[in-house]
């Protein structure tokens, strides 16, 4: 079965967070339930310029302001489909914001235009190739769902991924007549939210199925606290939808394999770790200790409850840890980050920035992997935790609670535990468990015990390919 996967981003080319991991991993895990992915994703420089043999496969004269042509290409595995539009994606900068971090004034043309070369593909724009399944990742790619709904399209069946709710591209009405839809589309049955447009819940309103990335953040967005208003929505359209846990990438991310690590190893050699602590702490500037070395790789932002962590990194390093952070985001978490730096020579130490090398030896050298988000989705750092060895304290929430066993007494006695969980989410809740990671840190045979036990849970797309792969059959099944 044909599958067109939609997404603004795409590990290797380009990534801003865990949707290129996804976006990348998926469609070669589908490929074992002979499922073909193609992937639309934006001509950025970062894609086009890693195109080495790339075919031009259909030219559009007028898209949304500017010609443009589709190219078709392989690149690491993934066949993707280039959407090459100079006006829309050929500019410096960042993906969806300029060099001040502001949103691209544009974005909504961007994303409509993806969207709406999604629709037409379906409809037969690329000759010999009509992909019966489109699936269209967050909010930049949402609106394919409302064009083939109103583009008179009856075969094509729309997946709309949620893989973050926070995120769901509101713009003024203006924008609605350059949209290329009819006016019927404008109303609560179709684009408009709130006097504007809404591109996730024009998305959600009109796609055929919805999924999200874990079971508990599927429950959770029916609810006002975490639904960020789409709850109404998401709560009527009931059985549609579904949440399915992501998986890993088992060979980007393999502990055994992983050129970026100083020493690889496997569950059974953990000792060995040690190198990549070192390896690390050397370029945290950190004192060698006996302490556990605490990590983070992180958007700093809110959502991620960086100021929890700010809030007790005292505490942390008057217990024995240390603290490596490598991350970017909003200015007050960096400057506190720095600040911590500053103040715990030798143990705390902080790389402003985006790093993938340095990413994974910090999952290869750390000792415990922090993520106490307020919400996650699903969260993609606990799982390469997990695969390294790095035991993962995180707060209870969305996919961390589904993908973390809380080392609680029952849980090490059974010998499954394999993190460390807390909730509600406050800083001082945080605090506590800091603490108890650091005591379990401190009986080497529960702690080497859980650590394995974490190496050999299954995160890759093993469980997971098969649920789309059921999805997509049943909406084809439908048709
Ligand atoms: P989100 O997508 O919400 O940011 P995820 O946990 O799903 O959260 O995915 C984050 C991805 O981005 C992971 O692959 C993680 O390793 C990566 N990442 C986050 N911050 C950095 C950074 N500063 N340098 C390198 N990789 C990072
Ligand atoms: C989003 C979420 C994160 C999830 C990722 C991939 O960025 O914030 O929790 O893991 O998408 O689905």
């Amino acid at each position: 079965m044909d599958v067109l996967s939609v997404t603004s981003e795409i590990f290797p080319l380009v990534k801003t967070g865990g949707l290129a991991d996804v976006a990348g991993a998926l469609p070669l895990a589908l490929a074992a339930h002979d499922i073909s992915v193609r992937t639309l994703v934006p001509g950025y420089p970062a894609v086009t310029n890693a195109l080495k043999r790339g075919r031009v496969v259909a030219e559009i004269g007028d898209l949304f302001g500017g010609s443009a042509k589709l190219v078709a290409a392989r690149v690491g595995g993934l066949d993707l489909i280039v959407l090459d539009a100079e006006h829309l994606f050929d500019r410096p900068g960042g993906i969806y914001v300029d060099d001040f971090g502001k949103d691209w004034t544009d974005n909504w043309q961007r994303f409509a235009a993806l969207s709406w070369v999604a629709a037409e593909l379906a409809k037969g724009m690329v000759e010999g190739y009509r992909p019966r399944i489109i699936h269209a990742h967050d909010w930049q790619a949402a609106m394919v769902a409302a064009y083939v709904a109103f583009g008179g399209d009856q075969q094509t069946r729309v997946v709309v991924t949620i893989h973050n709710i926070a995120f769901q591209g509101q713009f003024g009405a203006d924008i609605f007549p350059h949209l290329r839809l009819p006016d019927a589309a404008f109303t609560m049955h179709g684009v408009e939210y709130y006097g504007g447009v809404g591109f996730l819940k024009g998305g959600l309103q009109c796609a055929h199925a919805i999924t999200t990335v874990s079971p508990t953040y599927a429950r959770e967005i029916r609810t006002p606290e975490y639904g960020m208003g789409l709850e109404g929505l998401l709560n009527q359209r009931g059985y549609d939808l579904h949440g399915i846990l992501n998986g890993i990438d088992p060979v980007a991310w393999n502990p055994q394999t992983d050129p970026a690590l100083a020493a690889n190893y496997a569950a059974a050699n953990t000792k060995k770790r040690s190198v990549n602590k070192l390896a690390l702490t050397s370029r945290f500037n950190l004192d060698h200790s006996e302490g556990p070395l605490f990590g983070l790789v992180s958007r700093l932002t809110w959502q991620k409850g960086i100021d929890l962590i700010a809030a007790n990194i005292d505490w942390l390093v008057s217990l024995g840890g240390q603290l490596a952070v490598l991350g970017s985001g909003e200015a007050h978490l960096e400057a506190a980050m720095a600040d911590a730096a500053v103040r715990h020579p030798g143990r705390v130490g902080f790389v402003q920035g985006y790093d993938e090398d340095l990413s994974h030896l910090m999952q290869g050298g750390s000792d415990i992997m922090l993520v106490p988000s307020r919400f996650e989705p699903c969260g993609l750092t606990q799982l390469y935790g997990l695969r390294y060895g790095a035991v993962p304290l995180v707060s209870r929430v969305g996919g961390l609670a589904d993908t973390v066993i809380d080392a609680n007494e029952a849980a090490i006695e059974a010998g499954v535990a394999t993190g460390i969980q807390f909730s509600p989410v406050d800083s001082q809740t945080l605090g506590e468990a800091i603490l108890r990671a650091i005591n379990l840190y401190a009986e080497p045979e529960t702690w080497s015990r859980m650590q394995r036990k974490g190496m050999k849970t299954d995160v890759s797309w093993n469980n997971s390919a098969g649920k789309y792969a059921m999805l997509y059959q049943n909406l084809a099944a439908d048709q």
